[in-house]
């Protein structure tokens, strides 16, 4: 029987890993929840058959290691995240955490040492959408560690903590998972966008990934009987909401390459006779560069306070997450793009809009990102899609360029 293809093979773990889902039949895989372990579990059951012995570090990542020549050889660390959004689709994180296995299960079939080691991680919390916190992963293994974020709640009231160590991690140590010896890190991840779909092309190199601004907001009105208040007697928070998203929306749209997103919206006490009291909702602004975020979020602060000066409702405005925009290491995007063309894909050069581990992992090593066209630009949804052959010519990439690496 002919030999499976690692690229294959790479396609079915990643319809495997879609069935670890808490929310069935949907794929929703939330940071240290349930499926999130399960899906841990079977990621390091893989790597043992690749005769790696794989861990959960403190942070709630899955690591595994394979030893260069040399004994304590620097490391290149290779990878992306296992957790998703809600109703996600299968390749945003899961291709880049499943590739690196496979480009170590091509390196030990072989019985191959390079002059590095590699260290594989499939990074526990990327999308940011169970606890305001995000990107915790990452940031544990830098060593920017925050232990004020484990007393974070998620929507049940289950605390950063308490899911941390129900995983498997360990909220008392923290600092543990800081990796020593990194000489550098590479994620290959979709696109997420259209850009290679439109020029023909199946590889990008990331030159640069967008910031990011995240707030929480509460606004908070007065209930009442939605038939006895005349409308000029109201203090309705939904309605208030309704013109700051507006209003967002408005100040996004007036730049270029500036984005907005309101994604969660939820009135209280929720009722059909009821006139809002309270309205609670998220913001996330991004832009290529730190300044005109930060510009935007400051005119996008003043423009809800004065909305809800004039409609008389009260305001509360907490930011959650804030990461700094990332330019991709000269050296990776050099490699990459020598990577990418060495196995016959001419690569386009393009920033990133989504956010990655990545840009965290930049701020203490050289980092970069091999981005894989995905149908339609479509991702953060079920039919997220790439195609085998796609598949195939990136994994080729990525181990090309692990191959040829070389610790500075
Ligand atoms: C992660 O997918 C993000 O950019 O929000
Ligand atoms: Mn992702
Ligand atoms: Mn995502």
């Amino acid at each position: 029987m002919a030999k499976e293809s690692p690229a294959r093979r790479l396609m079915a773990r990643l319809d495997e890993l879609a069935a670890f889902t808490d929310d069935p039949p949907k794929l929703t895989r939330l940071c240290l929840s349930p499926s999130h372990r399960r899906a841990a579990e079977q990621f390091i059951a893989w790597t043992q058959e690749a005769g790696l012995s794989a861990r959960i570090d403190p942070v709630g990542n899955v690591r595994a290691r394979y030893e260069g020549r040399r004994p304590n050889a620097p490391a290149l660390m290779i990878g992306s995240h296992i957790d998703t959004v809600r109703d996600a689709g299968r390749y945003d994180g899961a291709l880049g955490a499943l590739a690196a296995l496979s480009v170590v299960e091509g390196l030990a079939a072989q019985q191959r040492r390079l002059d590095v080691a590699i260290e594989i991680v499939a990074f526990g919390d990327e999308e940011g959408v169970r606890f305001p916190h995000t990107l915790t992963g990452s940031r544990g293994l830098v060593g920017l560690n925050e232990p004020e974020a484990l007393a974070q709640k998620d929507a049940d009231g289950v605390s950063m903590r308490e899911a941390l160590q129900a995983f498997g991690g360990d909220p008392d140590h923290l600092g543990a998972a800081r990796a020593e010896g990194v000489a550098a890190f590479v994620e290959l991840h979709i696109e997420q966008g259209p850009v290679l779909e439109a020029e023909g092309k199946p590889l990008g190199i990331v030159t640069a990934i967008n910031g990011a601004t995240r707030l929480s907001v509460v606004v908070t009105g007065a209930a009442g009987h939605a038939g006895a208040s005349p409308m000029n007697l109201r203090r309705d928070a939904l309605a208030a909401a309704a013109e700051m998203v507006l209003a967002i929306e408005a100040r996004a749209r007036s730049e270029d390459e500036l984005v907005a997103t309101v994604g969660r919206l939820d009135a209280e006490p929720g009722a059909v006779n009821v006139i809002p009291g309270r309205a609670r909702f998220s913001i996330d602004v991004r832009a290529p560069l730190d300044e005109p975020r930060r510009r935007a979020v400051a005119d996008i602060a003043a423009a809800m306070s004065a909305i809800a000066g004039r409609r008389g409702v009260g305001l509360e405005l907490t930011p959650t997450h804030e990461a700094a925009g990332y330019v991709c290491h000269p050296k990776i995007v050099a490699g990459l793009e020598a990577a990418a063309v060495a196995v016959g894909a001419a690569p386009r050069l393009l920033p990133s809009g989504a956010g990655h581990d990545t840009m965290v992992m930049g701020q203490r090593w050289p980092a970069g990102m091999l981005f894989v066209r995905c149908k339609g630009g479509v991702s953060h949804n079920p039919a997220e899609s790439i195609s085998p052959d796609d598949c195939a010519i990136a994994l080729a990439a990525l181990a090309r360029f692990v191959e040829d690496f070389r610790a500075a």
